[in-house]
């Protein structure tokens, strides 16, 4: 007998688009197996304060195409320590809460895997990041709708490099991960691209400059990851090649934070959708401590200590459709 009741639904770490669709499912997946759903705002920080919200199928009206979370995010430094994990689940059993289901990243799921251990406390993880960077799922919620808006955005730069014959380097997030750059370069035919788990080098960067021009190119493309390591910032970079090569004109585009805005793509919402019915069906099977997650179209289960540790792996075919294209 099912004696999972009431089940709370939050978002932490940095938002993507698609955590208001996943929250969406979530609360129409109880309301179809006649479960409670409460929200949880501000993540963590939130789940400590008690700052809840009742959930029904009509709460979330009108969310599936909204980009952010309505719910809020946080970062909580008092959920690091033991009494405030306490306090957290004092709220959760004081609103009468059986299950958690927590999106975000994998900060997020250590966070819920040491809750569970310590009150053995029902969790499943959704992942929702841009960064693409958690084992276990092909896709996480926001990465599809980023690399759309940022292709877009690299567009828009490539039309006045070329009217301009400059180069432009253009950071991207992603954190320690290339997965957003080399997509992005890729799509939007950059000349170079910098990702973390490749070391370009200096040297090579400006052969590769250099290639460019001899081959008549007359404006260029870098798209540089921000965790990558050539050892200069983009402006930096921009100062170096400046130097190096006299005949190129360079500008620095860091994207920054609109990368994480927008209304999540068709997939992000479907992917959104199925995420949120497997975790709530999940916990009501009595299943607790994995992520939900995409392989070959089926959404699976991961243990979430695995989810953690486990190492989201750059995609080494596409680095080399990347050099084949800027041949
Ligand atoms: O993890 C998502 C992300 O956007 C990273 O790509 C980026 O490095 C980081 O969050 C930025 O964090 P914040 O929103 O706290 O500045």
């Amino acid at each position: 007998m099912n004696k999972i009741k009431k089940i709370a639904v939050m978002t932490s770490g940095g938002d993507a688009p698609g955590m208001n669709a996943a929250i969406r499912s979530v609360v129409r997946a109880c309301a179809f197996h006649g479960v409670e759903c409460i929200g949880i705002y501000r993540g963590y920080e939130g789940m400590i304060d008690g700052d809840f919200i009742d959930l029904n199928a009509r709460s979330v009206k009108g969310i599936i195409n909204k980009g952010g979370t309505f719910l809020k995010s946080a970062r909580s430094k008092e959920f690091r320590t033991k009494a405030g994990r306490k306090k957290a689940y004092e709220s959760l059993k004081a609103a009468h809460v059986d299950a958690l289901v927590s999106i975000g990243g994998d900060g997020t799921f250590t966070g819920a895997m040491i809750f569970n251990q310590e009150f053995n406390f029902p969790v499943i993880g959704i992942p929702g990041t841009i960064d693409n960077d958690i084992f276990g799922t092909s896709h996480t919620l926001g990465y599809d709708t980023t690399l759309n808006t940022v292709v877009d955005v690299i567009d828009k730069i490539r039309d006045t490099a070329s009217s301009h014959n400059r180069l432009f380097f253009v950071e991207v997030m992603g954190r320690d991960v290339g997965h957003i750059a080399l997509n992005v370069g890729v799509g939007a035919g950059a000349e170079e691209i910098l990702i973390p788990e490749e070391d370009l080098g200096l040297d090579r960067l400006l052969e590769s400059l250099v290639r460019s021009k001899e081959s008549g190119k007359s404006s260029s493309i870098v798209v540089v990851a921000e965790g990558d390591r050539i050892g200069k910032n983009v402006f930096e970079l921009k100062d170096y090649v400046e130097e190096h090569l006299p005949e190129y004109e360079v500008r620095v585009s860091v994207l920054g934070h609109m990368q994480r805005g927008g209304s999540p793509s068709c997939f992000d919402r479907v992917l959104a959708s199925r995420m949120g019915v497997k975790a709530v069906e999940s916990l009501l099977e009595g299943k607790s401590n994995y992520m939900v997650g995409l392989s070959s179209d089926t959404i699976q289960l991961t243990p979430l200590d695995k989810a953690i540790k486990g190492q989201s792996k750059i995609n080494k075919e596409l680095i080399r459709v990347s050099d084949i294209m800027t041949t």
